[in-house]
């Protein structure tokens, strides 16, 4: 399939640029974001083929509630869309679909059909097809330390039993392994409150290529450049 020597295990992405995309040919926001949808199809099927273990996208940010309500809305109805056309053909392909992120804030449908596709595909063993909604890294840090803070006060937990594994456990991401790869789309050098905690180890990669655009192919120059750095974990 390639000759890349290292692949991550777990490659996390912020997918930007879908307005961009759109204008620049003219089109609305709404028409950049389903251009993006098509790029996550690409993109799950691309990192199968590479034998990547765990695919997390940033689908919406705890921030993204600011964009115009009619973005909002657009981006809303892509999602339910999406989950109810796709989720079947995942679930065939022994994907396991997770969600991160503040979900009791998503309308009663979207909450439900989160439910229901992450139920259904509980049990596979392929490909973990994770997607940030509704996701801040600073609120997942809070969320797990009031839960930390919960069983302190219950004597349920003692402060010193406070390491950084178990804080670990409390997060959204609970079990998953930590992304070794963090690719960013569009030319924005930023992380935009994106798996804070998660994200201290991983190797970062940053492309001008907007999200519609990126493809399998972008998807191995990222690895391609994974393979050739040295993950060091503070030691020499
Ligand atoms: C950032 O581009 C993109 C988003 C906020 C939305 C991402 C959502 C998708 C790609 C749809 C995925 C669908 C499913 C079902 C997972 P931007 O709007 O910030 O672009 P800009 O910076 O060029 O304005």
């Amino acid at each position: 399939m390639n000759n890349i020597t290292t692949i991550p295990q777990h490659v996390a992405i912020v997918m930007d640029g879908n307005g961009r995309w759109a204008k620049k040919r003219f089109l609305p926001r709404s028409a950049g974001h389903a251009a993006g949808q098509n790029a996550v199809e690409k993109i799950i099927k691309a990192s199968i083929e590479r034998g990547i273990g765990i695919l997390t996208l940033f689908a919406f940010s705890s921030e993204n509630w600011r964009r115009p309500t009619e973005e909002i809305h657009a981006l809303m109805n892509l999602f339910m869309k999406g989950l109810t056309e796709h989720v079947p053909a995942l679930h065939e392909k022994n994907i396991r679909i997770r969600f991160i992120g503040h979900i009791a804030g998503l309308s009663l449908s979207l909450q439900q059909k989160i439910a229901a596709s992450e139920a259904l595909t509980l049990n596979n063993t392929g490909l973990q097809f994770v997607l940030a909604m509704n996701y801040g890294g600073q609120l997942d840090i809070v969320h797990a330390t009031q839960r930390l803070a919960l069983a302190v006060r219950d004597g349920a937990l003692d402060i010193d039993a406070i390491t950084p594994e178990r804080f670990n456990s409390h997060l959204y991401t609970t079990d998953l392994a930590p992304p070794d790869l963090f690719i960013r789309t569009s030319g924005e050098l930023r992380l935009s409150n994106f798996l804070l905690w998660q994200l201290a180890y991983s190797e970062l990669y940053f492309t001008e290529v907007l999200w519609p655009d990126f493809n399998g192919k972008q998807l191995d120059l990222a690895l391609s450049a994974y393979a050739t750095r040295k993950r060091r974990y503070g030691s020499v």
